[in-house]
């Protein structure tokens, strides 16, 4: 439950080193003589399972060609994808070809032994004079193959215009492969209004650090954002304002489906949420039958919470619930449709339950599975529910009891512990945007716990993985959101790929530092953690 608690608190430098079942290895510092411009190998954010450096090394020049097989789509689109990255900075033509050779970049998927034995999203990139390989048994783990590639070449690669090389990367060898196969954000499109084209931009500095899932928090008491014909006031009402009661907005089916494809092509699942039975103004106040007294309450433009509910009682809302899901679950290639079920504060726990009894298996009617906020946990949650942990170092003992205990009868947990995740929560007392009723999040806090071992009593293979919620209720533009998610975002994305054995903050603190340029470079303006050796610092 959220409390308006304001409490600084300084995290010693705690190193919590997981069991964990898949063998790592810290990444190899590079034994190279390296000029200025070329990474060391592995120095990358998420670190890599395995780095081993060896010899010169692999230069991107004006001859270098991208090489696919003939007949792979998959590896075309990879191809397309990496010389779409690669051509505006270097100001080459870096043809994709598929006219064999061996020179030049080469991707390629297989299910060859070695590919498989890293995993449905794991990849090998072999960096040596004349020719760098990108192998994987799937395009995901391509596609995260060239995202390192990426960070290996020089910052400047990310300017949109002509700059000077060399694109040389360290010579070598990255086998890698993910933790945790859920690694997710959720951006809240509902306490303020994004566009497509910011959604995208937020899609593409996520895939950047090998997240896969986009949680979309499409409405809340604020806002409905997402067209749904039967009930078309949802939209056209629900959807327009938020707040501090600018106009809102919401996005046409062709606009979701063109979001959902785009993070498709980034390799991220897109997850929308519809909260309920809490958080549920925009719609109660588009449909007046939806409310117990049958009055449409006003729309919402303030940043309280708790105050609305479904009426559990009443048949409509489940037929309500039913065309919601049944037009959502159309939208939806993902396997998961979130629920919500947070902050349910005006609906009684009888009535929460019973909501939560006939909600579930509509889910499971279209096709999807299950995922809710932890309070899900109290209300018995269905066989392959998902319930996402929110609490935080305040949360009472019988509510995490709640969880551990869902945990060990088989319920999958995804983590986004709010003093550590929130990535909406301000940094310190004095940074300017954000919530801080879970205190306040440092870049060091919010990287420095351990999935695996974070609930206690939870069962480490209960833990699928993490997740960065960055809710918007201060938070109106993409440089707002640029400013909460950098650092602390690719450190989350840390916790959900590397091995434990390469945690380390002094260590990580060293190769976030080395991203900024990079992030200048996109023109992400982000929060210059005095906790972060910034380069010039
Ligand atoms: C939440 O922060 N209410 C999930």
């Amino acid at each position: 439950m959220r409390s308006h608690r304001r409490t600084t608190r300084v995290l010693g430098s705690l190193l919590l080193v997981a069991a964990a079942g898949i063998s790592s290895f810290a990444a190899a510092p590079s034994g190279a003589a390296a000029s200025p411009t070329v990474t060391p190998l592995g120095q990358i954010v998420p670190a890599p399972l395995k780095a081993e450096p060896a010899g010169p090394g692999f230069e991107i020049t004006a001859k270098t060609r991208i090489r696919v097989e003939k007949g792979n789509a998959a590896e075309r689109r990879a191809g397309e994808y990496l010389a779409d990255v690669l051509r505006p900075a270097t100001g080459y033509k870096l043809p994709v070809t598929d006219s064999g050779g061996s020179d030049g970049i080469r991707l390629r998927i297989s299910a060859e032994p070695a590919n498989k034995a890293l995993g449905a999203e794991g990849y090998r990139v072999i960096s040596a004079r004349g020719s760098l390989t990108i192998t994987s048994w799937s395009d995901a783990g391509l596609f995260h193959g060239i995202q390192t590639v990426r960070q290996q070449l020089p910052a400047a690669l990310e300017k949109k215009t002509r700059q000077r090389g060399p694109w040389r990367i360290a010579g070598g060898t990255i086998e890698d492969t993910p933790r945790y196969g859920y690694r997710g954000t959720m951006l809240d499109v509902s306490r303020h209004f994004f566009t497509v084209d910011q959604v995208k931009r937020y899609i593409d500095q996520a895939a950047l650090y090998k997240l896969n899932k986009l949680h979309l928090h499409l409405s809340d008491d604020q806002g409905w954002r997402i067209a749904i014909d039967s009930w078309p006031r949802l939209a056209s009402y629900g959807g327009s304002t938020q707040v501090g009661g600018g106009k809102g907005g919401y996005y046409t089916k062709a606009q979701y489906k063109e979001i959902v494809a785009y993070a498709a092509s980034r390799h991220l699942e897109v997850i929308p949420e519809i909260d309920m039975p809490g958080h549920t103004n925009a719609a109660l106040s588009s449909y007046a039958d939806l409310n117990c007294n049958g009055v449409a309450p006003p729309l919402y433009t303030g940043t309280e919470v708790g105050f609305s509910s479904l009426c559990v009682k009443k048949d409509v809302t489940y037929d309500f619930v039913d065309d919601v899901i049944r037009e959502l679950a159309a939208l939806t290639p993902g396997e998961y449709l979130h629920i919500g079920g947070d902050e349910a504060h005006s609906t009684s726990h009888e009535d929460f339950v019973a909501f939560m009894e006939k909600v579930q298996p509509v889910v499971a009617k279209y096709g999807k599975k299950v995922m809710g906020w932890h309070q899900l946990a109290g209300a018995n949650p269905v066989k392959g529910a998902v319930v996402q942990y929110w609490g935080y170092d305040k949360t009472g003992a019988a509510e995490r009891e709640e969880v551990v205990n869902a945990a060990k009868n088989g319920t999958k947990l995804v983590l986004s512990p709010a003093d550590r995740a929130y990535i909406d929560h301000k940094y310190t007392k004095d940074t300017p945007l954000g919530l801080s009723w879970a205190g306040y999040v440092e870049v060091e806090r919010s990287y420095d716990w351990d999935p695996a071992t974070y609930l206690q009593g939870a069962p480490a293979d209960s833990v699928m993985g993490v997740e960065a919620p960055l809710w918007t209720e201060t938070l109106s533009t993409s440089a707002h959101l640029d400013y909460m998610a950098f650092p602390r975002l690719p450190g989350i994305a840390e916790l959900g790929w590397s091995p434990a054995a390469t945690h380390d903050w002094e260590k990580y603190k060293v190769r976030l530092a080395a991203q900024a340029p990079r992030w200048d470079a996109l023109g992400i303006g982000y929060y210059k953690s005095p906790q972060v050796p910034w380069p010039g610092k």
